[in-house]
């Protein structure tokens, strides 16, 4: 067998992703709280509850196995209702809190990345029209200044707005997260406004921290047709990439936002990335179907694929290179902000953990300027509208107890984080089944 190394360079980021109303535990001033208390809304109407309860204090140990665990940087977010729970009031004890994350972070090693938006809104927001109204950008601007205000001593690597087409598709038209609307009309200006939030957040930013580096985090998931030789399939396949994967980057490298049928010329946006977030979990197939009740459209994962627990992800690490490829046409410093997989039996994460960093290496090797990674996620925590079903986690989670579970992938994790590397070594120990694909005789 041959023997090799794939090297990272000096000073890669490798950490972990979180976001607050997943772990914090006990938000129950913005959209998600309400909206869980309906039921119907997420799956087995479970709710976000105690989270993994960092809001009570538990970060501190996870950061702690973040740390020992080779990693060397963390991303998580900060939940706007905590510090501005009503229009004219900001908490100081709730920035106060984030500060002593951020010190918790530094003094563990962790360069800190920090999401000012993260799928939550709080409700007074929402009462006046959430980013439907024209004047959230605005708001949204005058949080981010407090927040960086308050954490600058601490963190400079920032992401505005986390998946804005994640947050528009599935609150404006597939309506599983709130306001949970089927709305075109809203939903375009929804990403009107969340393009200018990130551009007022940007500047927001810069004026408090020049050495800031600031981007948004970007969810692409190749949309492939369902059949190649069908033209209908064909068509679908590109329209729906068009829209969810391409306008909200291109409109911010063209100062355009194309959406479907409608079209915006928003000249702020330009020069407002000071690098390229991407959350990269899965590829989709996509299609015609005959059923009024689906749009006439249907999709899954490839079936040839190897799949996750839930069949939500395929394990396809191609596409993530060739996402890679298309991100790097960007022209900017790339930082994966997610990539992960839900496997409470960790079946398929190892494998999938090495195949999609052995990519990143990949990419590396053509001076593609990846700058660092961040895995979905340390712990098991609350997936939004598939609330406890499945399981992300390095360490497993048993909400109720609060007991956590460490996985095979974290040991295989850290071997990565602590050695800045993949070796043949190393693999033929952890997830032996690879070694053919990564270090072919
Ligand atoms: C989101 C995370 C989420 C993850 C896995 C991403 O789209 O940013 O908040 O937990 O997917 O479902």
């Amino acid at each position: 067998m041959p023997q090799a190394t794939f090297h990272f360079p000096p000073g890669f980021m490798w950490g972990s992703s979180t976001a607050a109303h997943q772990v914090e535990g006990n938000n129950t001033n913005n959209n998600w709280y309400s909206w869980e208390n309906i039921p119907g809304h997420i799956k087995q109407d479970q709710k976000a509850g105690l989270a993994c309860d960092w809001w009570g204090g538990r970060w501190k140990e996870d950061l702690d196995r973040a740390a020992e665990y080779g990693q060397n940087a963390h991303r998580l977010s900060i939940e706007w209702s905590r510090i501005q729970p009503a229009p004219d009031r900001w908490d100081e004890d709730a920035l106060e809190f984030y500060r002593r994350i951020g010190r918790g972070m530094v003094e563990r090693g962790l360069t800190p990345m920090v999401t000012l938006h993260h799928f939550t809104d709080p409700l007074w927001l929402v009462e006046q029209g959430g980013w439907e109204n024209d004047d959230t950008p605005l708001k949204f601007a005058a949080f981010v200044r407090r927040v960086v205000e308050a954490l600058k001593e601490y963190a400079s690597l920032w992401v505005t707005i986390n998946e804005p087409n994640v947050y528009t598709f599935s609150g404006y038209v597939l309506h599983d997260f709130p306001p949970g609307k089927t709305d075109l009309e809203a939903s375009f200006r929804v990403t009107r406004n969340l393009l200018r939030g990130h551009a007022a957040g940007y500047r927001a930013v810069h004026e408090v921290q020049n050495s800031a580096q600031v981007g948004y985090a970007h969810h692409h998931r190749p949309f492939l047709p369902l059949q190649g030789w069908s033209p209908l399939d064909r068509l679908i396949a590109a329209m729906v990439n068009q829209v969810f994967n391409f306008s909200f980057p291109l409109a911010l490298s063209t100062g355009t936002l194309n959406f479907i049928y409608k079209r915006a010329r928003l000249p702020e946006l330009l020069h407002t990335q000071d690098f390229f977030g991407l959350n990269y979990y899965t590829v989709d197939q996509i299609g015609f179907a005959l059923s009024p009740a689906d749009r006439y459209i249907q999709h899954h994962v490839p079936k040839e694929l190897e799949q996750s627990e839930s069949g939500m992800i395929a394990n396809d690490p191609q596409e993530f290179f060739s996402t890679l490829h298309w991100v790097n046409k960007q022209g900017l410093p790339i930082i994966v902000t997610e990539n992960g997989i839900d496997d409470a039996s960790d079946t398929v994460r190892p494998r999938y953990l090495v195949e999609h960093i052995h990519q990143v290496w990949r990419a590396l090797n053509f001076n593609w300027p990846v700058k660092g990674y961040f895995h979905w996620t340390l712990v098991d925590n609350f997936e939004w509208e598939r609330g406890w079903t499945q399981r992300f986690g390095l360490w497993g989670l048993d909400p109720a107890t609060q007991v956590r579970t460490r996985r095979a992938s974290a040991e295989i994790y850290a071997e990565i984080c602590r050695t800045n590397s993949i070796s043949s070594a190393m693999v033929e120990r952890l997830a032996p089944q690879l070694i053919p694909k990564l270090f072919p005789g």
